[in-house]
């Protein structure tokens, strides 16, 4: 009978380094809640020694076809979202930056999971539901979505996979198909682990604090800040932002305070000051306008930036941007490729011809 590896073997397995795996769609527009649960967390993890970690990051496109998408626009948002992510810190020479669908390996190693991987596995996840609920006709790759999420992390051998609080239940999903594979065809992959921020892991919408700002939302006004949003377009959502009506600025459980929480919230995870600090700094506010005003500024402090960075990287022919992209896939695929092999050579198939 097999056994997971523990944490030192696997360190070794991965060259000695810690290998951290994120992924992230070019469906709509990234917004402050990808930012402050995901991509901080990956461009802190990236800046630590290199001979410790090594990051690879994905922009998932064929995730991104679960639903309908148009053409020219997935083009252009994957494109976007490269330049995006660049901007925000993820250095293309440091981290394994790629587009998913760039290695094949993905959707091959995603087939050989699934038929490990039961139905009643998939029928539980959470996001599927939501997401069922919502559409007329469901695709089955609606269904077997987290198995390719799990593909992306095994076929790197990741130690950690770093995402916003909503993803918790996919890298779980995740480690149980790993478990599984392992038991049945003797010892292949890791068994990452979710590390989810402790502040930031889940903001809410502006326009709705009970519901988590989303890209499918983002298109409606206010519902979100997006990372391309101008100075002007970030005060006027933040001062709309839906809030109760009392005066006390502090963190709080309770419904009713939801916005204030989230406004809070957003506040400590851009400055990185504790929930006390922050409470603190608004002792002497004279209501939810300075509240509203003050979030404003640190949010446009550190979204401005980004958004001309990655205006600067899409201006002109690209050429910058598509050698990046050919980088990240090379050295992606140099990885996954003999890992789809030890795959292909414990379920039994024959070696492919050359
Ligand atoms: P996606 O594209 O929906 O989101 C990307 C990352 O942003 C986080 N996030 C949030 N964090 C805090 N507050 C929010 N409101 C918020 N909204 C989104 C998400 O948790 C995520 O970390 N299935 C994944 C992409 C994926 C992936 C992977 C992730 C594909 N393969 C392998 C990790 C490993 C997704 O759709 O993320």
């Amino acid at each position: 009978m097999s056994r997971s590896p523990n944490q030192d073997e696997t360190r070794s397995a991965a060259h000695g380094r810690r290998r951290i795996f994120s992924g992230i769609q070019p469906s709509g527009s990234l917004h402050l809640g990808n930012y402050l649960g995901a991509i901080r967390q990956w461009v802190r993890r990236q800046d630590e020694r290199s001979d410790e970690v090594e990051s690879f990051i994905c922009v998932v496109d064929l995730h991104a076809i679960t639903l309908p998408q148009d053409p020219e626009s997935l083009r252009r948002q994957t494109r976007e979202l490269f330049a995006l992510l660049i901007a925000c810190g993820i250095d293309p020479e440091r981290t394994t930056l790629f587009v998913q669908s760039h290695v094949r390996a993905h959707t091959e190693a995603t087939w050989m999971l699934l038929c490990a991987t039961p139905l009643g596995w998939l029928e539980r996840m959470t996001q599927y539901k939501v997401k069922a609920q919502r559409q007329e006709s469901v695709g089955a790759g609606l269904l077997t979505y987290p198995v390719l999420q799990a593909a992306d992390i095994l076929l790197y051998d990741a130690h950690e996979v770093p995402v916003g609080e909503d993803q918790k239940q996919h890298v779980e999903l995740c480690r149980d198909v790993a478990q599984r594979f392992n038991h049945l065809y003797g010892e292949t992959f890791v068994v990452p682990e979710p590390v989810i921020p402790q502040v930031g892991a889940r903001i809410m919408g502006l326009d709705d604090p009970s519901a988590k700002m989303s890209k499918s939302d983002s298109a409606a006004r206010g519902h979100a800040v997006l990372l391309t949003d101008p100075d002007a377009e970030i005060e006027r959502a933040i001062k709309r932002a839906v809030t109760d009506s009392g005066n006390e600025i502090r963190f709080s459980d309770d419904p009713e305070k939801a916005g204030v929480d989230n406004l809070l919230s957003i506040y400590a995870a851009v400055t990185g000051r504790s929930r006390a600090e922050c409470e603190a700094d608004f002792a002497d506010a004279r209501g939810y306008g300075d509240l509203k005003k003050r979030v404003a500024e640190v949010v446009v402090d550190v979204v401005g930036p980004i958004r001309e960075r990655a205006a600067e990287l899409l201006r002109g022919d690209h050429r910058e941007l598509d050698r990046l992209v050919a980088l990240g896939a090379e050295r992606a695929a140099a990885i996954a490729e003999p890992k789809l092999a030890q795959m292909r050579e414990r379920l039994g198939f024959l070696p492919a011809p050359r």
